[in-house]
């Protein structure tokens, strides 16, 4: 593996791991992260790459998720453990640093955090949180509301992403994990 990946060898690398659907969604947030870091000054070529690996686990067999990350001794809370859609971000940022030797610690924090997202987010972990909403696969009411929002400002988008997420997450009675809880009290707070 090269020391700096290149978008070409990402895509390569996430195709052959991922589903063509979870593939071409892969390549749909990296296309919009790319975008929203045009629009907000963010590093381009870190969106590009952040954005076609951030779902990197995701395809994984649960059971062979949750022995990776045994390997590599990640420790899970309660949430963690009991709300398996989170595992393949967790996992996925240990794949990157570990497996395909990313050093770029924004990147492995952008797919760390792109399901929960965190207090105190930088723009690429940001951006990779709201490009994971309102890419171009994605088609789910309201996402135009989303887009609206996250294309106005990242504070506007991250509160009407949070607000939309969290409703989502109470309507199924699902837990709201704690990192989630503290990005939005942050961004309510901060006002
Ligand atoms: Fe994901
Ligand atoms: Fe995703």
């Amino acid at each position: 593996m090269l020391q700096k990946m290149n978008i070409d060898e990402a895509r390569e690398i996430i195709k052959s791991r991922l589903s063509p659907a979870r593939f071409t969604h892969s390549c749909a947030v990296s296309e919009e992260a790319v975008k929203l870091a045009q629009k907000y000054g963010g590093d381009t070529e870190k969106a590009a790459l952040a954005g076609m690996l951030h779902d990197i686990a995701k395809d994984m067999p649960l059971e062979e998720q949750l022995q990776t990350m045994k390997k590599y001794s990640i420790m899970l809370d309660n949430v963690e453990n009991l709300t398996l859609k989170l595992w393949h971000a967790i996992l996925g940022a240990a794949i990157l640093e570990h497996e395909l030797n990313i050093k770029d610690r924004d990147i492995i924090n952008a797919v760390r955090y792109h399901t929960t997202a965190r207090a105190g987010m930088s723009m690429l972990e940001i951006i990779i949180y709201l490009a994971d909403f309102i890419s171009a696969d994605r088609i789910f009411e309201g996402v135009e509301l989303l887009h609206t929002a996250i294309y106005t400002s990242l504070q506007a988008g991250l509160r009407a992403t949070f607000e939309f997420s969290f409703n989502e997450l109470l309507k199924k009675n699902a837990a709201i994990h704690l990192d989630t809880v503290r990005a939005r009290n942050e961004l309510v707070l901060s006002k």
